[in-house]
């Protein structure tokens, strides 16, 4: 079980500016959830895969829990977190894979060591689960050895995929993984995540801005605005019936393809806020259609109606 509790996470730029990038997040994931978390860019998507992966940087200031079963994950050091967690418990495919791989060692020999060093296997089985892993992934078996600035960008970011399930960890973590891929190579890697960490009941964490693909492999779904979570719970539920005036906005902001024509039906006007400032009430108050004068004051505590929490002051009294 994955749970993150009372999660804070601010930015330090210089002595006085600090962005408050996660704020009062907690959700909790069982074995074999998949979570989906959508939100404009800039909502704290990746600091919030960052904060469970310890790969925030040195100017960030990190307070909660993220607890993996009894152990949490801020409580010990980074030292032990990349020898005990990463890979082997926990992993990401991170947003951009342009620097999550040695560039001065061949792909197939970094790959296959990191499988001899946790599992203590031959040489001859860890290059045959790699090069089995390559195959899944459609990447020929020259890029075995290969240096990864010799690889394109689609090519790097497969090798990324493959070393994030190489140790099948319990819990794997997604940031926008198809996003330097074709749509043919796409379809591979959602079929991967499908077969090796989904059907193994492990748990996947996707995060995405596109709403179709999390549509069909998520469980369960977050919207994220502002460092907050606006509303999280069952998917179908979500998606069939969104409470949320912000998700809401975003599931109609999904082109509707059912006459053949692509077009955005709708979208959100206006920018999310400065997270600079400190936000009193609700973030979302200013672009919300449902804005009420208390939304300006106080961010509302959740409401819970039919598998999902919200967290709106309009939707919290149309249930009472
Ligand atoms: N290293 C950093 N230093 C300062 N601010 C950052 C840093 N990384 C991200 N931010 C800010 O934190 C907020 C959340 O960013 P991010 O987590 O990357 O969002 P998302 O992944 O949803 O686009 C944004 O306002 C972003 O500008
Ligand atoms: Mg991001």
């Amino acid at each position: 079980m994955l749970q993150v509790i009372d999660l804070y996470v601010k930015y330090s730029m210089g002595k006085k500016i600090k962005v408050n990038a996660i704020n009062d997040v907690s959700f909790s994931l069982d074995k074999g959830d998949v979570l989906g978390i959508i939100g404009e860019t800039g909502s704290g998507k990746t600091t919030l895969a960052s904060a469970i992966m310890r790969m925030l940087p040195d100017t960030a200031e990190v307070k909660g829990k993220i607890m993996l079963d009894n152990l949490d994950l801020l409580a010990i050091s980074k030292k032990e977190f990349r020898t005990k967690i990463r890979w082997k418990k926990i992993s990401i495919i991170p947003q951009y894979s342009m620097n999550a791989l040695n560039p001065i060692k061949r792909v197939g020999k970094e790959l296959t060591e990191i499988i001899m060093e946790h599992e203590g296997v031959s040489e001859e089985e860890a290059v045959n689960r790699v090069l089995s892993l390559f195959k899944d992934l459609n990447l020929p078996e020259d890029v075995f050895f290969k240096y990864p600035d010799e690889l394109s960008g689609g090519q790097r970011q497969r090798v990324v995929i493959a070393s994030a399930l190489l140790l099948n960890p319990e819990v794997v973590i997604a940031d926008e993984p198809t996003t330097a891929l074709d749509v043919i190579n796409q379809a591979r890697v959602l079929n991967l995540l499908r077969n090796k960490v989904i059907s193994a009941s492990r748990i996947l964490i996707y995060i995405t801005h596109d709403i179709a693909v999390v549509a069909g492999l998520a469980n369960k779904l977050m919207t994220l605005y502002a460092g907050r979570i606006m509303e999280i719970g069952s998917s179908e539920k979500m998606f069939k019936n969104p409470l949320h005036p912000y998700t809401q906005g975003l599931l109609s902001s999904v082109p509707d393809i059912s006459n053949g024509k692509p077009v955005h039906i709708s979208y959100i006007k206006g920018d999310p806020p400065d997270l600079t400032k400190e936000i009193k009430g609700c973030p979302f108050y200013p672009r919300c259609p449902l804005a009420m004068d208390i939304c300006k004051e106080e961010f509302p505590e959740p409401v819970q109606i039919d598998d999902r929490l919200v967290y709106c002051h309009a939707v919290r009294k149309d249930a009472k």
